[in-house]
């Protein structure tokens, strides 16, 4: 009886377990910060240490880890698309031109996966959701502005290195190529200028800048033949110069560099040659709080690209292969 009893409890207990891990489905209605609240609220200080572990040992990961957020958003959304290896059936966006020999932090992501997993005690967390907790992350690791996270993301099980080529801006572009890049993805001129704020830390291969140093017309002259040294026409692609003045701190001096045409990249000089962005520029560049804020909010703008959701897409248990 006694025995009876206790093994129907177990049972009890058993049911009420799955019924709440049933009661764990994909949310339906939208991203929200509060997503891994109560399915598993270690997640974010689990990925909070790794991030931070990682931007201690080399700063510049920091920079890294927030391209990548980027670079994943751009390219059919925010679906951790980005991660996957190439195989006979996926179409590596790491060999797209913007990423290949460019985009790094993969083992780091790899790391926080597996923490993330570990913490969590399953695969719940989504690759997509780990790329955009640990740009704001790294944001904050390197002195920048914090943000509530929008989270639900699910991953994609396909990825494209065409649409990689095709939608990720390129370092020569103009104001209105770039604008109307943001354009197709729903961000407006102030994304465009909050954004490329994102310089204000980490690097750029000398190839990426070549062309500016040697051609351009609206460059400083001493920083144009500094560089021309370091970054001679030919050879030493990979050199690497920082984008603005402070790689290892988020502050204004990127905007204050672009009023004085010491951008580094082409594309980023050409925020100064647009009446809207220049005035953006300026205010930037003066005003650190409300670079912070638009910064923020443009984050999370693009965050909400075409998120997979509900039922859509997986929640991956390698970053790097759909299951
Ligand atoms: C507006 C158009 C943009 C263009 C054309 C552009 C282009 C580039 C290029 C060419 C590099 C150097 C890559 C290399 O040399 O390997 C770079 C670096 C970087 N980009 Fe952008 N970018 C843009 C916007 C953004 C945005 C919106 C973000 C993030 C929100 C971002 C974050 C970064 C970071 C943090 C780095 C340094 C990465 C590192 O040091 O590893 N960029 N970008
Ligand atoms: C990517 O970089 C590697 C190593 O430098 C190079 O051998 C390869 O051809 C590049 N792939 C593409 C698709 O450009
Ligand atoms: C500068 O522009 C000229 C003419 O368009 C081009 O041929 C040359 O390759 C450019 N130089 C560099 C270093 O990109």
């Amino acid at each position: 009886m006694v025995l009876n009893s206790l093994s129907l409890f177990r049972a009890l207990l058993f049911l009420s377990l799955a019924t709440s891990a049933f009661s764990m489905r994909p949310y339906k209605e939208g991203l929200t910060p509060y997503f891994y609240d109560y399915v598993c609220p270690q997640a974010l200080p689990a990925i909070k240490r790794v991030v931070e572990a990682a931007v201690q040992q080399e700063r510049r990961m920091g920079a890294s880890l927030l391209r990548l957020h980027f670079h994943d958003c751009l390219v059919n959304g925010c679906d951790g698309s980005i991660l996957l290896d190439p195989t006979p059936t996926i179409d590596s966006e790491k060999l797209a031109f913007p990423n290949n020999n460019s985009a790094r932090g993969f083992e780091v992501i790899d790391q926080i996966k597996a923490e993330v997993d570990r913490a969590c005690g399953r695969p719940v967390v989504s690759c997509a959701d780990i790329l955009a907790i640990t740009a704001r992350d790294s944001v904050v690791a390197l002195g920048g502005p914090s943000w509530k996270v929008q989270l639900g993301r699910r991953d994609s099980t396909t990825a494209s290195r065409t649409t990689a080529n095709s939608d990720i801006p390129a370092p020569n572009m103009d104001l209105p190529a770039l604008v109307s890049n943001f354009e197709r993805q729903g961000l407006k001129v102030k994304d465009l200028v909050a954004l490329s704020g994102a310089h204000t830390i980490g690097f750029a291969q000398c190839f990426t800048f070549r062309n500016r140093i040697f051609n351009d017309s609206n460059i400083d002259q001493a920083l144009a033949k500094n560089l021309q040294s370091y970054c001679p026409r030919t050879g030493n692609d990979a050199n690497l110069a920082s984008l603005d003045p402070t790689p290892a701190r988020f502050d204004t001096l990127y905007y204050n560099n672009l009023l004085t045409q010491k951008g580094l990249l082409h594309s980023d000089q050409a925020l100064s040659t647009g009446e809207s962005a220049l005035e953006l520029v300026k205010s930037y560049s003066y005003n650190y709080e409300a670079f912070w804020k638009d910064f923020a909010k443009s984050m999370i703008r693009m965050g909400n690209i075409k998120p997979l959701i509900g039922n859509q897409g997986q929640i991956r248990s390698n970053c790097r292969r759909v299951n």
